[in-house]
């Protein structure tokens, strides 16, 4: 996590280097602080807290220098103050760090037998000093900040400013993102592509082990040993007004209006006028016997969506599985397992290192992301990219939505080529798929409906969330949206599981949102809802157009179109995400800047 920027050119820096940061907040925004290079030498201001608490310390210190760094925090080593906030100096050096190090404990000992005397908690400072160790033992700039990456064991993205080269900046990446915006006579520096749109869309992508020098007017690479290394620009297609609120309140609930959009971007160049699904260049070989899905939060609750659409239309097994727990547990995985990750980010470092690991034991590789050229996609054999466009909430909604419809329709794509579902049936699909749009935007023009609902629950101190097969994964999703932007514990489970304990929590007090919809689990889910108005709990129901035996039964109802089952959790996830949206907002909390969480989380 953590976003940093950086700029040396013929502009002032300090405004590029704050709209950097501001593109880059949803990484962390427990603090944040800029350094640049005035004719004195490096001045640093910074703040605990919001990027915003910076803006007045910079307006009383105007500056028109043109080559400084920036940094927003997420933190990990030492707590959120302004001592611990980057950038931090060590003698000539100050830098801003994106990642952790890992062997930090060891050299903060080694420093401290050197009479090194650290002013922050944090793991990044430690690299200042063995940088400046290094520059007062006679070493080159590269060669000082070469000699200092081969002591520390972690990840780091860093943009690193030198007292003595006022118009110099010198980067270095190993797993944590970091890109190179080229202007005329000019570079900028980014954790992200919005923190440079505005001004470049020529971008370079840095590679692990990469250490980059920069100048106004020309840039060099060097690998891991210090040989010269060629990185070549792209040119970014990127619609940069997507990244703005357009007159919503909230960038989330911009996001959750914007699902038709994205369903129909992710779907439609991939359904040929003849009716085949096409997704790009990937092709499912014969030898795979097994799925096996690996994502984090929000993208793993995706998943376990996915499992029943793939293993249902394909019949072909698939596991879902945590990223952060796959990697650590020896999995039996061979060139027979096609491993999927799913991530919005593309650079969730829980999910970037199960990929390297599955690739490693020979499987073939498949993701699903949202963000181009991000890491996951670069190092995977293929890609589905969900064209969602930006997701700036924290809490994710449009990125959710379009992967389940990814997953559909690699459900429908591998189904055909194995032969386990008819032309009919596949028309039938790819019918019901291309009319959710409409479908989500009947749903979407409803939504003052939950907002009355919301209002009702908004003193509730828990909630639960119940359903059934494939939406089982939306009552995961529901109380982890409501979880991360309300701060109200709440419980996703499967209908079918209350007996066996979560039972004992319903009383009169306890919301329990339950998706009812008319399916094969209809009726073993209606009986749930009994037993749940037995015990005077209060049912919130999310269920299928016209039901009245749901409307009955429930406190509070949403009706939802009804659709193939399969593609249900498309529909029945907009009702969740707009009630965890509005309770939030009633009760004031910061909604697409949730308390201790950043969007991209590339820490382990
Ligand atoms: O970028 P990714 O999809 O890999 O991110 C995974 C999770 O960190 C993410 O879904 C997180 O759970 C969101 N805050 C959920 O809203």
């Amino acid at each position: 996590m953590c976003g940093i920027v950086g700029y040396t050119g013929n502009n002032k820096c300090i405004n590029l280097l704050y709209d950097g940061l501001e593109k880059l907040e949803y990484r962390g925004y427990d603090s944040a602080g800029i350094s640049f290079i005035e004719p004195s030498g490096i001045k640093t201001i910074k703040t605990q807290g919001k990027l915003s608490n910076l803006k007045p310390l910079l307006e009383k210190t105007p500056s028109g220098s043109s080559c400084g760094i920036g940094h927003t925090r997420w933190a990990t080593h030492g707590k959120p103050s302004v001592e611990n906030a980057h950038p931090h100096t060590s003698g000539k050096i100050t830098l801003v760090h994106n990642g952790i190090i890992e062997n930090y404990s060891e050299l903060k000992n080694q420093l401290a037998g050197m009479s090194r005397t650290l002013s922050s908690e944090t793991d990044t400072e430690i690299i200042a000093h063995f940088i400046d160790i290094n520059l007062e033992k006679g070493k080159t700039p590269l060669d000082a900040i070469h000699d200092t990456l081969n002591l520390i064991r972690g990840t780091w993205a860093l943009a690193i400013l030198i007292d003595g080269y006022p118009d110099q900046i010198w980067c270095a990446k190993n797993q944590s993102p970091l890109i190179i915006g080229a202007g005329e006579d000019e570079y900028f520096i980014a954790s992200d592509i919005p923190a440079i749109m505005p001004n470049t869309r020529n971008v370079i992508f840095m590679e692990d082990g990469d250490i980059a020098h920069i100048a106004p007017t020309e840039i060099s690479f060097y690998d891991i040993h210090l040989k010269t290394v060629r990185r070549v620009s792209q040119t970014i297609q990127w619609n940069g007004v997507t990244a703005e609120k357009g007159g919503y309140r909230h960038f989330m609930l911009k996001e959750i209006f914007e699902q038709p959009r994205c369903i129909l971007d992710t779907v439609s160049s991939r359904i040929s006028a003849s009716g085949n699904i096409t997704p790009e260049n990937f092709t499912l070989d014969e030898k795979i016997k097994k799925i096996h899905i690996i994502a984090c939060g929000t993208s793993y609750y995706s998943g376990l969506v996915g499992k029943y659409m793939i293993e249902e239309l394909a019949r072909i097994p698939v596991e879902v599985e945590f990223s952060s727990e796959f990697r650590y547990r020896n999995p039996i995985i061979d060139s027979s397992t096609l491993i999927l990750s799913i991530s919005q980010s593309g650079e969730t470092a829980d999910t970037l290192a199960a990929v390297k690991e599955a690739k490693k034991l020979g499987a073939q590789t498949l993701s699903i992301s949202n963000v181009i050229n991000s890491q996951i996609p670069r190092i995977s054999d293929y890609t589905l990219y969900t064209h969602a466009g930006p997701e700036i909430g924290v809490a994710s909604t449009k990125a959710f939505s379009s992967q389940l419809a990814a997953l559909f329709m690699i459900g429908v794509y591998a189904a055909d080529i194995r032969g386990t579902i008819t032309a009919e049936r596949k028309n039938q699909l790819l019918y019901d798929l291309k009319n959710i749009p409409a479908k989500m935007h009947h749903i979407l023009e409803q939504s003052s409906q939950i907002k009355v609902i919301a209002r009702r629950y908004i003193h509730s101190h828990g909630f639960l969330y119940i359903a059934r097969g494939m939406n089982y994964p939306i009552a995961l999703e529901g109380a982890l949206k409501l979880k991360e932007i309300s701060y109200i514990h709440a419980e996703g489970y499967p209908a079918g599981e209350m007996k066996h304990g979560p039972i004992a929590l319903i009383d009169e007090e306890l919301p329990v949102v339950s998706i009812v919809t008319r399916n094969n689990y209809y009726n073993k889910t209606m009986n749930n809802l009994e037993e749940v108005r037995a015990r005077g709990g209060k049912i919130i129901a999310i269920a299928t157009t016209g039901d009245m035996e749901t409307a009955d039964i429930s406190t509070d109802l949403f009706m939802v179109p009804e659709t193939d089952p399969l593609l249900e959790p498309l529909l029945t996830v907009i009702p969740v995400q707009l009630l965890a949206y509005f309770i939030s907002d009633f009760k004031g909390t910061d909604v697409d800047q949730p308390r201790n969480l950043a969007k991209s989380v590339t820490v382990e």
